[in-house]
């Protein structure tokens, strides 16, 4: 007897399929099958051949693979008695729910242990979220759990997974398919600059737009382990957990982070949409959810620890006739922070700084118009803290461990600390009126450790459910911890400290196959960057910023009447639009010149669009190669213009169209040919807007 299971969501199907007991396996994940599809007769169809040198049935490559069927590659699950012994688990069927979902029971009678799989789909996202559950009936020790595990397609010859460093987030690494293992682990404790937990397989020819690409996420903050193995026989498995050996203690209980995956027949951009809608639409929680997302200013780079009342004070004026409308003080106002040796953990207002609180701070810039939002970093101590003096036993790790930014890291599964910081947290909200947390973690943790992760869940948790109209921002030193598990509890994320325009150009670009406009933190920098001792030209910051959250971050009292004036205008601009730009997909553009980074931003009913065209380098080429749109109606009519044509050089002397007003073109043509733009320098933008007639 073979038990079927089919998900669909309208446009990719999953079909699970169990040999009598024994756990199920895919049968088949693509796109959407015919409803008359026979699943018994597909999953049959399936079945591998068996030669010379084989075993005499291939094991399965089930959801969770199983050494005691003599599975000839990683195993699902890694467990063991708390004396070390290996336990070798066998599962057979239990029961079956497809209420709110599928979810599977197995069951390891001789072992004492449960398994539950489930699976969600959701038909508007386009999102497939499963996890896996671990019961055992005493308390046994856990190496490796799966969250259920998938083939991967065998015509890809590569994989594209994430890396990259502070300042540097987001990289795209690609890797050949070969027999053995890609193994991704993550054993710093924290998701970190280095190891965004996901994986895209683009089946061969895929591109943006086009092709069938596969996609995986593994929503979870305190480090992952990613195996994509090609089996002897040429199967390919994808599995995702939490970094190995990351639940510490014994348990009757372990549960994976939600696996989020996706199948695309319209290449990487299929996959990216999923991502931004399901991240948008499903896993954060909006504070004030028809709200348009205000304009910030981040007073980091401006004043760092130099915080002076008449200073901030004027800076908030300057920022508000920019536009602002949120102003968030940064690191430096509480214990005696002058530097960044001392006082993480004593979350008291420097009475140095700020002798009468914050509220004078606060009253001048609510009467301005803008709302107040606060940093902490809640989770770090520094020795030279009087919390520290008072607790050392509260710190993570041994006590000759090597620092991170002079710091230590609190061990957030201890209840009086969690405790502890959420009076601290809670005193300031309740004391002030403070909308917004920006929320720093700038340091891996000195050891791996899965319940750190889960008391920092909690305590965001507790403390939105005190202050849910309070929003928070997941800052780790710029996008040290972005996944969809913190973003179960925060609603933006600091993708960079970088704000290198042209660094930022390339890092939205990437992350952008995750993460949509809504909850991308972009800011306007200093003229000379900070981080990149860069010059660029203040059009090609303001833009560049408004592809994403904007905001701004550098002294606004350095700017020339120029530069204000163009700020000023991006600024009137990104506001008129933000409405359907935050529900608006971000569309990577196939562009013909590797020195062009390219993305359509079209609208949820597809009625507008804006294209940006950042050119990040010189050009091979002389002129500018035509850059083909995607996602139009073929047959119908686009209103396009260049609004920033303004900005054309006088090196630019010819005559394209779109330099001298708004043209009519089809949706055939501009996908299939191109919008032709004028010559520029490069570290340039291009914005053209489109609606359809
Ligand atoms: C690191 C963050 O990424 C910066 O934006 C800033 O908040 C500093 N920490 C403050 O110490």
């Amino acid at each position: 007897m073979t038990r079927t299971y089919r998900l669909d969501d309208g446009r990719q199907t999953l079909v699970l399929a169990a040999h009598a007991d024994r756990l199920p396996v895919v049968a088949y994940w693509g796109a959407r099958l015919p409803a008359d599809e026979d699943l018994a007769t597909l999953a049959a169809a399936g079945a591998l051949d068996v030669t010379g040198g084989m075993l005499d049935e291939n094991p399965d490559l089930s959801i969770c693979p199983e050494t005691s069927r003599s599975f000839p590659g990683q195993t699902g699950l890694i467990v063991q008695e708390t004396n070390g012994t290996p336990i070798t688990p066998h599962f057979r069927f239990e029961s079956e729910s497809v209420a709110g979902g599928l979810a599977l029971t197995y069951r390891d009678a001789v072992n004492g242990l449960s398994l539950i799989a489930s699976f969600a789909v959701d038909p508007q996202t386009q999102m497939i979220t499963c996890q896996t559950t671990l019961d055992a009936d005493r308390p046994v020790r856990l190496r490796w759990l799966a969250a259920p595990v998938m083939p991967a397609p065998q015509l890809s010859d590569e994989m594209i997974d994430v890396s990259g460093r502070w300042c540097g987030e987001f990289q795209l690494q690609r890797t050949p398919w070969s027999a053995g293992i890609r193994l991704r682990e993550n054993v710093t404790g924290r998701t970190g600059h280095e190891h965004f937990p996901a994986l895209i397989v683009p089946c061969r020819g895929a591109t943006n737009t086009m092709g069938e690409a596969y996609a995986f996420h593994y929503g979870w903050s305190g480090g992952h382990r990613m195996v994509a193995e090609e089996l002897i026989d040429g199967r390919r498995q994808i599995q995702f957990g939490h970094s190995a050996g990351s639940d510490l203690a014994p348990a009757t209980r372990f549960e994976t982070a939600p696996l989020y995956i996706t199948y695309s027949d319209s290449g990487l951009n299929g996959c990216a949409v999923s991502f931004q809608r399901h991240l948008r639409d499903r896993v954060v929680t909006w504070p004030k959810p028809n709200t348009p997302r205000p304009v910030h200013y981040n007073c980091w780079e401006a004043v760092y620890f130099d915080h002076k009342l008449p200073v901030l004070k004027d800076i908030a004026e300057h920022a508000v006739k920019l536009g602002a409308e949120r102003f968030v003080l940064d690191d430096g106002w509480f214990g005696v922070r002058d530097d960044d040796t001392t006082s993480l953990a004593d979350w008291v207002i420097d009475g140095r700084k700020y002798p009468d609180g914050l509220t004078p701070l606060i009253d001048h810039i609510t009467s301005l118009g803008m709302t107040f939002g606060l940093w902490f970093e809640p989770e770090m101590i520094n020795t030279d803290s009087d919390t520290y003096r008072a607790h050392p036993e509260w710190v993570l790790g041994p006590p000759d461990q090597i620092l991170g930014r002079q710091q230590m890291v609190l061990n957030m599964a201890l209840p009086a600390v969690r405790d502890y910081l959420y009076e601290r947290i809670a005193a300031i909200l309740a004391d002030n009126a403070i909308d917004y947390i920006k929320w720093d973690h700038n340091r891996v943790l000195p050891m791996q450790d899965a319940a750190q992760t889960r008391g920092t869940y909690a305590l965001l948790a507790r403390l939105r459910n005190a202050f849910p109209l309070v929003e928070i921002e997941s800052c780790a030193s710029g996008g040290g911890r972005i996944d969809f598990g913190i973003m179960q509890h925060t609603q933006r994320v600091w993708l960079s400290d970088s704000n290198d325009a042209k660094e930022r150009l390339r890092i939205q670009h990437d992350a952008a196959l995750f993460l949509p406009l809504s909850v991308t933190g972009s800011h306007v920098g200093p003229r000379h960057c900070h981080t990149s001792g860069r010059v660029l030209d203040i059009s090609f910051r303001a833009w560049v910023a408004a592809q994403r959250h904007l905001g701004f971050e550098m002294d606004p009292r350095e700017l020339d009447a120029h530069e204000t004036a163009v700020l000023t205008h991006v600024t009137a601009w990104w506001k008129a639009n933000r409405n359907w730009m935050q529900t608006a997909d971000i569309l990577r553009l196939e562009s013909a010149d590797p020195a062009v980074i390219a993305e359509q931003q079209l609208a949820a009913d597809k009625s507008r669009f804006v294209v940006f065209a950042g050119k990040a380098e010189t050009s091979a080429q002389i002129v500018p190669r035509p850059l083909r749109l995607t996602g139009l109606d073929q047959a119908a009519m686009y209103h396009i213009a260049l609004i920033n044509r303004d900005e054309a050089h006088h090196l630019s002397r010819g005559t394209p169209a779109l330099k001298s007003g708004v043209m009519t073109l089809s949706g055939a043509y501009l996908m299939r040919h191109g919008i032709t733009l004028p010559w520029s320098f490069p570290e340039r933008m291009w914005v053209v807007e489109g609606a359809k007639q």
